[in-house]
């Protein structure tokens, strides 16, 4: 784990999801969003006195994507293209920060069913923003694959090599390597 993010707090992982481990989860990361020197002025600029709406929408938004309580309504593509002054280095932060968050609170395979979601809908949202010739980083590629093994393999490895890379991500998060 990269040594230079305060760790999140040590905390008994669960084996299930439920709406109140949501709700625990929601909240201690974004407890860390705000805290972070990179994200925190992201959020605080879009946010500020907001964020007794966002909070609460959020564990909607995750219930129903983990729960399939299916109460979210809303548009995640449209709430993101109005965000100022998001690079590369904001969407690996943010993943960086929610998979550890994740990883530190559910057991492996609860686990997953929040990373999966949260690696698809982040590429979406960076081909949306940086163009869709835009490079996914290796290292959020890996992950996403080491949570959803692929059952075919690219076709498109040739093409991937020629468009122009994007952020380096942190380590990798589930099922570390035995030198970690
Ligand atoms: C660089 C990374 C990200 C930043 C800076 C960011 C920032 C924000 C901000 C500021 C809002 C509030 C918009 C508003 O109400 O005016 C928001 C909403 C939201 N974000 Fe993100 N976000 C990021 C990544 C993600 C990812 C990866 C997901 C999903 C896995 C996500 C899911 C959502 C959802 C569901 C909402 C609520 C949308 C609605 O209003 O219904 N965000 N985000």
């Amino acid at each position: 784990m990269n040594p230079s993010f305060p760790a999140a707090p040590p905390v008994e992982r669960a084996a299930e999801p439920t709406e109140a481990n949501i709700r625990d989860l929601v909240y201690g990361f974004y407890d860390r969003v705000r805290a972070d020197p990179l994200l925190g002025p992201v959020f605080e600029t879009k946010l500020a006195g907001r964020w007794d709406d966002h909070l609460p929408k959020m564990c909607t938004f995750w219930g129903s994507l983990v729960l399939g309580a299916k109460q979210y309504r809303g548009n995640v593509q449209q709430a993101h293209q109005p965000l100022e002054g998001v690079e590369p280095q904001h969407f690996s932060r943010w993943l960086y920060l929610f998979l550890d968050t994740v990883e530190s609170r559910y057991q492996p395979a609860a686990a997953i069913r929040f990373m999966e979601p949260a690696l698809r809908i982040a590429q979406s949202l960076q081909l949306s923003r940086f163009g869709w010739d835009y490079k996914i980083p290796a290292e959020q590629q890996a992950l996403l694959e080491r949570v959803a093994p692929k059952r075919h393999p690219r076709d498109d490895e040739a093409d991937r090599h020629s468009r122009p890379a994007g952020e380096p991500f942190p380590v990798p998060i589930v099922g570390r390597s035995s030198e970690n």
